[in-house]
Formats: C-alpha cells, sequence, structure tokens
C-alpha cells in the first residue's frame, strides 16, 4: 500500500466534496469541518491551506489517489511548544491502516519541520473507537479525559486527550526514518 501525504490542489475539490460530505465523517469531527460539504466548502479550505509555509495540511493518497485528509495546528502564547493533529479517511477506504500510515507520516514530518514542537496532541471523542487505535497504534498515549465537554450531534460527548512527546533521541530516529 503505497500512502503519501502531499499538497492538496484545486483539482482535488470534487473528489474532496464528494467523500467529505458525509455525516459519518462530520461526527468524529469538530463543527469547524462543514455539514453538507460542497465543492465550494473544498475550494475555500484549499485556498487558505495553499498558502500553508511550511505546509501544514495535506491530502492523504492511497496508490495516488485522494483518500483523505490530515493536518497539524500549530499552538500560540504559552501553549506554542504543542501542536494538535487531525485526520479523516473517505468512508469507503476506512479499516484498510491508511489512518494508521497517514499519522505515522504526520508524525515524521512534524518532527523534522518543527524543531520546536514538543508535543503532539489529539483531541478524540470516547465513541471513536477507529481513532483511538490510529493513536495507540502511533504511540500516542491518553493522558485525560475531558468530560462531557462537547456538545456534538445534540449530545454531551466526553473527549480523550491522547498525546506523545517528542524527545530529543526520538526525534533523530523518527527523522532519520523518512
Ligand atoms: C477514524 C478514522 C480516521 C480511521 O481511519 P482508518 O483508515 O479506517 O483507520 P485504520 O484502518 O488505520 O484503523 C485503525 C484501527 O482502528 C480499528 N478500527 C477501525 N474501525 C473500527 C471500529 N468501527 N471499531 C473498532 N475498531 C475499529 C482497525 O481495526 C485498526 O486497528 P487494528 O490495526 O488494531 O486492527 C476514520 O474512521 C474516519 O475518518 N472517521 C471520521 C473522522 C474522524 O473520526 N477523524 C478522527 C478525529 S479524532
Amino acid at each position: 500500500m503505497n500512502i503519501k501525504i502531499e499538497k492538496p490542489t484545486f483539482e482535488d475539490a470534487d473528489i474532496i466534496a464528494k467523500y467529505a460530505n458525509n455525516i459519518k465523517i462530520w461526527r468524529g469531527l469538530t463543527d469547524n469541518f462543514p455539514h453538507p460539504y460542497s465543492k465550494q466548502n473544498a475550494i475555500d479550505f484549499i485556498k487558505i491551506i495553499e498558502k500553508e509555509e511550511p505546509q501544514r495540511t495535506f491530502k492523504i493518497t492511497k496508490d495516488g489517489q485522494f483518500v483523505g485528509f490530515t493536518g497539524i495546528v500549530l499552538q500560540e502564547g504559552i501553549y506554542r511548544k504543542n501542536a494538535e493533529i487531525g485526520y479523516w479517511i473517505a468512508e469507503e477506504f476506512w479499516g484498510q491502516g491508511i489512518a494508521s500510515e497517514a499519522v505515522n507520516l504526520l508524525v515524521k514530518y512534524l518532527c523534522k519541520t518543527f524543531y520546536d514542537i514538543e508535543k503532539i496532541y489529539a483531541k478524540v471523542f470516547d465513541s471513536n473507537i477507529a481513532s483511538i487505535r490510529v493513536l495507540e497504534k502511533n504511540r500516542f498515549r491518553k493522558e485525560a479525559t475531558l468530560e462531557q465537554i462537547a456538545y456534538k450531534d445534540n449530545e454531551y460527548k466526553d473527549i480523550h486527550y491522547y498525546s506523545f512527546f517528542i524527545w530529543p533521541m526520538m526525534r533523530l530516529d523518527l527523522t532519520k526514518s523518512i
């Protein structure tokens, strides 16, 4: 399986909208992710992320075909040593190990590109077992549970905070293996 993380282009807008317009994907994400998801939403999103330097948001491809998104949100102020990651995979590609591999690639890229970042984290709904596995397989560990902190889809939800400390030797190892 040839999984890559790459810069998206406006040519991806149709396929992004096709796969992103799925309530099952929206349910795992924050409300910043629109639903329904139109081609215009995809175009607006690409307009924002194409200016990123260094790149922080990537399309995920499998054998050259678009299958999802993953990205990094650098934190600011007193939280500036932290970066949050997120990801989604088109439903027809679920269960093939794609998110696990994409997160592995993203963590390596982050270690190599953002030397100031020392901690990576992800926030995941407690019901999102697949996403929790993706994080565990990438050596993230559950640091906290924030009870009933989110209100999504007309329900209060617990969020697990999963984190990954980048120790200096680990950064060296991860960077070498790219
Ligand atoms: C969460 C998501 C990204 C997982 O993507 P994926 O490519 O299917 O994940 P993987 O194939 O790498 O699977 C990861 C693990 O989850 C397991 N898994 C997948 N679906 C599962 C389910 N419904 N219940 C339990 N485990 C599940 C897989 O078996 C695998 O574990 P294993 O290797 O130990 O067997 C995908 O379901 C998705 O896009 N969901 C909507 C958006 C979202 O929730 N994003 C994450 C926000 S934190």
